[in-house]
């Protein structure tokens, strides 16, 4: 079998975590307490990662990047799919042998589960383990402190409600400081929860309700990443579209407003946004793609399956028709947007017939890149009851034809930027020596071995190549050049 996808999401992301909340080896000394949080799942994990990250450095503890020099170690899980879940089982297996042999030197460990395994199975985590002191739920961040107070006199602490105040109020804002090593692109959570109910899925769940956080909020937050040198903002939320607010007048705004609002931030180039819903794709939204260059021409917009009977009883609450007609009106107003997806195979009672709708769908709408998934039956979700599972062998099956397709469609999507000159923001040092991996404003890798700028600068280049996974450029005016001598 090919492998899962979304473990690469996952290892992907889990590189990505370590480095932002690293501090430089300067900044060691050797007595304060030690954090190392350990992200899986979503990128919402990994802001919230950098929140707790923030508010336990109040509480005197310093991030590292192995659980090997930490004190104490938060595992930040994820739910959504069973391989998801059951990895933690085992890291936490690890993270006892450990903890006894600090005990045994008589030197502190903790091990605390947060994210959306700790949500849904509570204190199940500490009876499955007991060497596990702290299992703290995505809505209670805020009282991270007093629970790693409270755990380090020897209490067990599990906290899974749902406050009513919001979390973020209570937590540091994103903090540019802490985030220096990558600190020209950066996530802001501007939503969370859902009150969608797919029948699939635990996030509703784990996440709670849809909750927008407030404007001034935002503002304040991104103006904060921008003075610091952040140049790219990616706004976070479970439907990041649904989110809704008002404008300093009172009116009411959806997210083509927040957007519109934070595109007059000085110094921010680029705006993204994720994940969407079909369903709240709004006029506003689409104008905004219509009429903002800072926004990119990038939109991931999960449709799941190309069958209306799966859709249906997925309770998407939108037609396959539906989805090619959102489609159809962002291309309109953005003809150059790249668009990404999110498939699951055999959802229960999946005929091969309603898989061929699917493969017919991605063949319509062409991806840049997208996300496919085996249907994995969630303990609590509505699908879990459905009769009518599909064996694993078909599931392994689909899931190769549909990827087989999207990976052609992602490589010839990457040819088509052969020839093309754009803008990329220049993010990090590349393998070789000199070298510069920007992205473009499809969210591709482009690697330029040139010199071109520094990190951070915003530089015009002319693809030469396309891999699998990333493009090589030239700078523009050399490409021009060597064009003019030849
Ligand atoms: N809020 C987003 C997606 C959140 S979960 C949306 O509505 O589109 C990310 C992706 O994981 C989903 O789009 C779906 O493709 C996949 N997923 C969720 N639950 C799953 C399950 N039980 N089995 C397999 N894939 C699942
Ligand atoms: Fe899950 Fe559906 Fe909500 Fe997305 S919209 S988070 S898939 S329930
Ligand atoms: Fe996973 Fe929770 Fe995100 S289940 S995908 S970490 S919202």
């Amino acid at each position: 079998m090919t492998e899962h996808p979304n473990d690469t999401a996952i290892r992907e992301i889990d590189e990505a975590a370590a480095p932002i909340i690293a501090l430089d080896a300067g900044e060691r000394s050797t007595h304060p307490k030690r954090v190392y949080v350990k992200t899986y799942g979503c990128q919402m994990n990994v802001y919230d990662s950098q929140r707790m990250g923030d508010a336990l450095a109040a509480e005197g503890y310093q991030p590292v990047d192995s659980a090997e020099d930490a004190d104490l170690v938060l595992l930040n899980t994820c739910h959504i799919r069973e391989k998801a879940a059951e990895k933690v089982y085992s890291e936490l297996g690890r993270l006892r042998d450990m903890k006894q042999e600090r005990r045994a030197d008589g030197r502190e460990f903790l091990i605390g589960v947060t994210g959306c395994v700790a949500q849904a199975e509570g204190s199940e985590i500490v009876r499955r383990q007991k060497a596990v002191d702290m299992v703290i739920g995505p809505q209670t961040y805020h009282r991270l402190g007093e629970a790693v107070r409270r755990a380090r006199s020897g209490e067990t602490v599990v906290e899974t409600d749902f406050p009513a105040e919001d979390k973020f109020d209570h937590l540091p804002l994103a903090k540019p400081k802490v985030t220096r090593k990558r600190g020209v692109t950066a996530f802001l959570t501007v939503q969370e929860g859902c009150d969608k109910f797919c029948t699939f899925c635990v996030v509703p769940y784990t996440r709670g309700a849809e909750v927008s956080r407030p404007l001034a909020r935002l503002v304040e937050e991104a103006r904060g990443l921008t003075e610091a040198g952040v140049r790219e903002i990616t706004l976070l939320g479970q439907n990041v579209n649904a989110w809704h607010g008002e404008d300093e007048t009172g009116a009411s705004i959806g997210l083509g407003g927040l957007v519109r609002t934070l595109a007059q931030l000085p110094g921010l180039e680029r705006l993204r946004y994720t994940t969407s819903h079909p369903r709240d794709m709004d006029d506003a939204l689409i104008e905004a793609h219509r009429e903002l260059p800072v926004l990119m021409p990038y939109l991931h917009l999960p449709v799941q399956s190309g069958s209306d009977r799966i859709l249906k009883a997925m309770n998407r609450k939108h037609t396959a028709a539906q989805y090619r007609a959102v489609i159809d009106r962002i291309r309109a107003a953005r003809p150059d947007i790249a668009l990404s997806g999110d498939f699951i195979v055999g959802f229960p009672g999946e005929t091969e017939e309603d898989f061929e709708a699917t493969l017919q769908l991605v063949r319509d709408v062409t991806y840049a890149q997208a996300f496919s998934f085996k249907y994995s039956s969630r303990p609590g979700t509505p699908g879990a009851e459905l009769d009518d599972q599909v064996p694993e062998g078909v599931k392994d099956e689909r899931l190769q034809r549909l990827q087989a397709l999207l990976t052609e469609q992602q490589i010839a999507f990457g040819r088509s930027k052969i020839g093309e000159t754009m803008d990329i923001l220049l993010e990090k040092p590349g393998r070789k020596p000199g070298q510069l991996i920007g992205r473009s404003p499809w969210l591709q890798s482009v690697v330029i071995d040139q010199p071109i700028g520094e990190i951070g600068d915003l530089v015009t280049v002319t693809i030469t190549e396309a891999g699998p996974n990333s493009l090589f450029a030239v700078p523009a005016s050399s490409h021009m050049d060597k064009k003019q001598v030849s």
